[in-house]
């Protein structure tokens, strides 16, 4: 019989995966396109350059697009024209509209360029950016400690999409809390759902799941419902792109449905989030911009036609699930549990 040697799990500072760099000319990222088959970087110079790099789906995940528009600004300071960053915000802000932590991202960084000399925007604009960045890991380090600590010994979680270091400046969300959960003896065992149609859970969950010794399984999303009945889930662990104001959750297309499973079968269901992706701005879910892409992407998988020519699809990239369907929303600044509008007002802005 062939011994197998257990991976040993990474520690939660250790970064394994360094998919995002900063050059001070330049921004570097892992094409997340290319996942799991070929880790290849792609060079953003221009504000314009990192706008397309997360239109075309180079960089995601709601964190990291914020992180990367950071950068982004900061590339437009470097001529020292506060025209040139004025003009590179709505750039950027059109990249994508559904991940609010992109606006978060902007204004901050549009503040930051109007207070100051325009000789010394660089320096300004680059110290920013790597702070936004910096403030971002610590947030995932801090939801992992708050998200973990809510979890039973041995637990076998589901996860959704990729909220892990890859979406995010570094250990992730969702993973942040799998991963702190596995080294406190919290998790067991995670089962990553596929995520159609753009298989963020079994190109990028896995593979990050994978490198950081955690024990994983991957199933496809419709064998969600057969697993919660048949073997023991103890929780749903998911991301968000924006909270509203009554804290009603947006995430990937699929995740209400798994919500709605979660309830059914009585299995808490956690997001995990930083206060970037809170938008008290929008009172309720059904305000928040749903983005529909490329039917491309749903009637092919990596080129090959999936569906008969000329098939008509949808592709709605995201849904919203109801927050009386969430069990916890863990924040780095506390946990919001019930998920409600005054609780998540609490813990938010209170803390702010
Ligand atoms: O379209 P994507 O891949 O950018 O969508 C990402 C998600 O929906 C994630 O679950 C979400 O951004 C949370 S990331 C920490």
């Amino acid at each position: 019989m062939t011994k197998t040697t257990k991976k040993k799990a990474v520690p939660l500072q250790e970064d394994p995966i360094r998919h995002i760099v900063w050059k001070g000319d330049r921004l570097d990222v892992i094409d997340q396109r290319l996942l799991p088959r070929q880790v290849r970087y792609v060079s953003c110079r221009t504000a314009k350059e990192v706008a397309q790099a997360t239109s075309d789906m180079v960089l995601r995940g709601a964190p990291l697009i914020g992180c990367a528009a950071a950068y982004g600004m900061a590339l437009a300071a470097r001529r020292c024209r506060l025209k040139d960053v004025v003009a590179a915000e709505p750039v950027l802000r059109r990249a994508r509209p559904t991940a609010v932590n992109l606006m978060h991202a902007l204004d901050l960084m549009l503040a930051v360029a109007k207070t100051g000399p325009e000789a010394a925007l660089p320096e300004r604009m680059s110290a920013a950016a790597v702070k936004y960045f910096q403030d971002d890991l610590a947030s995932n380090l801090r939801m992992a400690e708050l998200g973990a600590a809510l979890l039973e010994p041995g637990s076998r979680v589901i996860t959704y999409c990729n909220a892990g270091a890859l979406a995010t400046a570094g250990i992730g969300t969702a993973v942040g809390m799998i991963r702190a959960g596995y080294l406190a003896g919290k998790v067991s065992h995670v089962y990553p759902c596929e995520t159609r149609p753009y298989l963020q859970g079994s190109r990028l969950t896995l593979w990050e799941l994978m490198q950081a010794g955690i024990p994983a399984t991957l199933i496809t999303d419709n064998m969600a419902a057969h697993l919660m009945k048949t073997r023991k889930i103890d929780a749903v662990i998911v991301g968000s792109d924006r909270i509203a104001a009554n804290a009603d959750v947006c995430n990937k297309i699929g995740t209400y449905g798994l919500a709605i499973l979660a309830k059914h079968h009585d299995i808490p269901f956690y997001v995990v989030a930083p206060s970037t992706t809170v938008d008290f701005s929008t009172p309720s879910g059904d305000r928040i911009p749903i983005e529909e892409r490329s039917i491309l992407e749903v009637v092919e998988v990596f080129g090959a036609p999936i569906a008969p020519k000329g098939a008509k699809a949808h592709h709605f990239a995201f849904d919203v699930t109801p927050h009386e369907l969430v069990t916890s929303i863990v924040t780095e600044k506390g946990v919001v549990s019930p998920a409600d509008g005054e609780n998540l007002r609490k813990a938010v802005k209170s803390a702010c």
